[in-house]
């Protein structure tokens, strides 16, 4: 069974920081990639703010904070991925995006390394097929905010072999995180199930059956969520919502995932959620 030592996190964005802020945290030395300075200098920034706030809340030491910031190499050169006995692609949510990013990671990383992605819905054996490695290739889905979600949900594609599987597990643990075992489909389990309460929550405030604020309060207070749908489409960002919608509609066929057309309105307008100051909600 490979021996994950080095890990390399592909993407600082939202999830790329979050995954490498709880490798680094749990030991492990993280070669953090991205392919602009800027992005980069966010996420680690992000990472760095985080930390302080663990450090805040008495769950970490500031030499543990120390030494967590000091096992992470940001770097924009790819060929330092060879270190890496496991790859965590966390890249934009695009089927093309993630295809190109596999091949080029199979020819860098060695040959027994572990190509994972952070996907929240895109095939595992489509992106094992763009390697030559499809035994090791696996699905390891974190939840925003990484550092404070503890599932993991394992996705084995067709190919996946025990022996990497058994390796994601062991490492899902070692991060003190409960991964669930998960088999390839639109979705997974968690946004087969989730976007489309999402969407439906849209709708209702697209057909004027509640305001957004009512929907969320249903969801807060009827339900013990911690954030109504519509708070939580925003915090998520509501292209990467749009995004897996489109993968549920096409991947399993039924008219019941189309996307609300509300949505759709909004995506085009650039009203992103949290992260662009207007979703849902406004943002300061
Ligand atoms: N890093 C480290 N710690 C963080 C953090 C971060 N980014 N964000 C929050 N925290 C910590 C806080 O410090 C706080 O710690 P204590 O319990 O020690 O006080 C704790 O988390 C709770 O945070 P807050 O008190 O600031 O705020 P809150 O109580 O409103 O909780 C929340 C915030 C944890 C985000 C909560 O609202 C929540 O659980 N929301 C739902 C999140 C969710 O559903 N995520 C999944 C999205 S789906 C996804 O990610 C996958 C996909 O494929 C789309």
């Amino acid at each position: 069974m490979t021996e994950i030592r080095t890990v390399g996190v592909i993407g600082a964005g939202t999830m790329g920081n979050g995954i490498a802020h709880v490798f680094a945290r749990s030991g492990f030395p993280v070669f953090l990639y991205e392919v602009q300075q800027a992005a980069l200098d966010r996420g680690l920034e992000t990472m760095r703010k985080n930390l302080a706030r663990e450090v805040a809340k008495g769950k970490l030491s500031a030499e543990e904070q120390d030494a967590a910031l000091a096992r992470i190499t940001g770097t924009l050169d790819r060929t330092q991925l060879a270190a890496c006995d496991l790859a965590v692609e966390a890249a934009t949510e695009r089927f093309e995006v993630k295809a190109a990013l596999f091949a080029e990671l199979d020819r860098t990383l060695p040959q027994e390394a572990i190509l994972a992605s952070n996907t929240s819905s895109i095939s595992i054996t489509r992106l094992a097929a763009q390697t030559k490695r499809p035994d090791r290739v696996i699905g390891m889905h974190f939840f925003n905010p990484v550092p404070v979600m503890t599932l993991v949900e394992v996705i084995r594609g067709l190919q996946t072999s025990q022996a990497t599987f058994d390796a994601v597990h062991g490492v899902a643990l070692a991060l003190g995180k409960s991964p669930v075992e998960v088999h390839d489909a639109a979705g997974f389990v968690s946004n087969r199930v989730l976007m489309p309460m999402i969407n439906e929550a849209i709708f209702a405030v697209m057909e004027g059956v509640a305001t957004a604020e009512a929907v969320d309060q249903v969801f807060k207070l009827g339900m013990a969520h911690p954030m109504g749908p519509l708070t939580l489409a925003d915090f998520i960002g509501l292209d990467v919502c749009l995004d897996i919608m489109r993968v549920l509609q096409e991947g399993i066929g039924d008219p019941k995932y189309r996307p609300c057309p509300l949505l759709v309105r909004m995506v085009d307008a650039g009203w992103l959620g949290r992260k662009s100051g207007r979703g849902f909600y406004t943002y300061s």
